[in-house]
């Protein structure tokens, strides 16, 4: 098992790179599916969940080469094979799930394992199944297990009663070779739709409106391959962003496009932090004096809820109250409890967190509890005194590449250690 740690109070300087987005490569490479012919994924994210979503096609026979030197990923779906994909990969990834679409849309049938919930919540997939029954689809679930048949998917007009991401995908999906059109209102609008459309639409796909809440899909007969460099993660840029404003440095963040991190500029600017923006790349000025915010999270372009943990490290750090509702997620304040061990002031209300800043965080060993929480106690780690110490790191690894070198590279003191280290230390 190994370990993250963090010895604080130090300032940040330089560049950091970001890198292509876990949530727009995960629906990609689920999508080539649907193709007999090759797809290519430039510039791919190294990152534990793709090696999952690609160890899930490879158990359907997909062929895939991850050259991790070029970040380059190829894929082969000419002798795909209607397979149940492992029930052990498909509950290490709730995204595993977004190959049902694709699968049905390519066998007609499909059978995986529920993909059950996770530590920030039930996560059910109801509005998927309501996308995929309203294309014809018969599904049944049960004794742990979707099963979806349909002798020809029809187009159809499908209401999501939230825009959820990962139905919006799965649904586009199945509908692009469904007979006739489909339209899906209150869609999500998350620039990870847009940048799917996009590589279904080079494909072959016909989607109109992708990053509006009304999708139309006219349903086409065959797809091709495509190659395809994936947008940039918005959330990850928004983690270094955070990580110059609770240092209190200014740090270059490079590789990001600032109509997708349009809300989190918002509020750091309320918060004071300055910013600075230069075509691809924003400097983040945190060494100023800082006032707290209130943030409710929102589907996009709302303030995302995959920042929430890590603006509420921030919030730790700076005087005055600040408060934030999570209205995604039920669940999603796990990090809370992490954050008061390393002398946080926060209360808890239901869906709401109060968070009163303290002068000092103090490093402490921690946990963390998910993807987003973890990168919130490294942040808070850089901002406190003294050493912090995360354990579960697995989680920070399904999503950010390389944190700590990145972070290194910037003038941090951060170290990934094992468990027998630790030891001898
Ligand atoms: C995606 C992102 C995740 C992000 C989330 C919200 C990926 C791989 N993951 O997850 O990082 O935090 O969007 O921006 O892209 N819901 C239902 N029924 C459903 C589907 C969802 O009730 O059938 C609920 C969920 O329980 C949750 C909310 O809708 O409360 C949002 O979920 P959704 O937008 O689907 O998130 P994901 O696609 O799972």
């Amino acid at each position: 098992m190994e370990k993250i740690i963090v010895n604080g109070g130090r300032k940040l300087c330089g560049e950091v790179e970001i890198s292509s987005a876990k949530n727009s490569i995960l629906p990609i490479i689920a999508s080539s599916i649907l193709t007999n012919e090759k797809c290519i994924i430039e510039n791919a994210p190294m990152l534990e969940d793709v090696f999952v979503i690609c160890e899930v096609l490879e158990n359907l026979n997909s062929k895939i080469n991850i050259d991790k030197e070029s970040r380059m990923i190829t894929i082969d779906n000419s002798n795909l094979k209607l397979n149940e994909p492992s029930h052990n990969l498909v509950r290490k990834m709730r995204a595993s799930f977004l190959t049902m679409g694709a699968m049905v849309a390519r066998f007609g049938e499909f059978k995986i394992s529920l993909p059950g919930g996770c530590n920030i919540g039930s996560r059910p997939i109801d509005l998927h199944l309501k996308g995929f029954k309203a294309l014809g689809v018969q599904v049944e679930v049960g004794y742990g297990y979707v099963e979806a048949k349909v002798s020809k998917l029809k187009g159809n007009n499908i209401y999501l009663d939230f825009p959820s991401v990962g139905a919006t995908e799965n649904i586009m999906m199945a509908a692009v070779m469904a007979e006739g059109e489909t339209i899906i209102e209150n869609a999500a609008e998350e620039p990870e739709i847009v940048d799917l459309a996009k590589f279904l639409n080079s494909m072959g796909a016909k989607i109109i409106g992708a990053g509006t809440d009304k999708l139309r899909i006219i349903g086409v007969n065959r797809l091709n391959g495509a190659r395809h460099r994936p947008i940039y993660d918005r959330i990850e840029a928004g983690t270094f962003m955070v990580a110059a404003a609770i240092t209190r440095s200014k740090l270059k963040v490079i590789n990001v496009s600032e109509e997708h991190v349009k809300p989190i500029i918002a509020k750091l600017t309320e918060m004071n932090v300055g910013i600075e923006i230069d075509k691809n790349s924003i400097i983040v000025d945190g060494d100023r004096d800082l006032k707290p915010v209130d943030i409710k999270t929102m589907p996009y372009p709302g303030f995302p809820t995959d920042m929430q943990a890590q603006m509420m490290a921030l919030l730790c750090t700076v005087k005055g109250t600040g408060v934030i509702t999570e209205t995604i997620f039920e669940n999603r304040f796990m990090h809370a409890s992490e954050l008061k061990r390393m002398g946080a002031n926060i209360k808890l209300d239901g869906r709401s967190a109060i968070i009163e800043g303290v002068e000092h965080l103090t490093g402490a060993e921690v946990k963390a509890t998910d993807l987003r929480a973890g990168a919130a106690l490294i942040l808070a780690g850089l901002g406190a005194d003294g050493c912090t110490k995360i354990g579960d790191i697995y989680h920070i690894d399904r999503g950010y590449v390389d944190i700590e070198k990145k972070l290194k590279k910037v003038g941090a003191q951060i170290e990934r250690i094992s468990e027998s280290d630790i030891k001898v230390v």
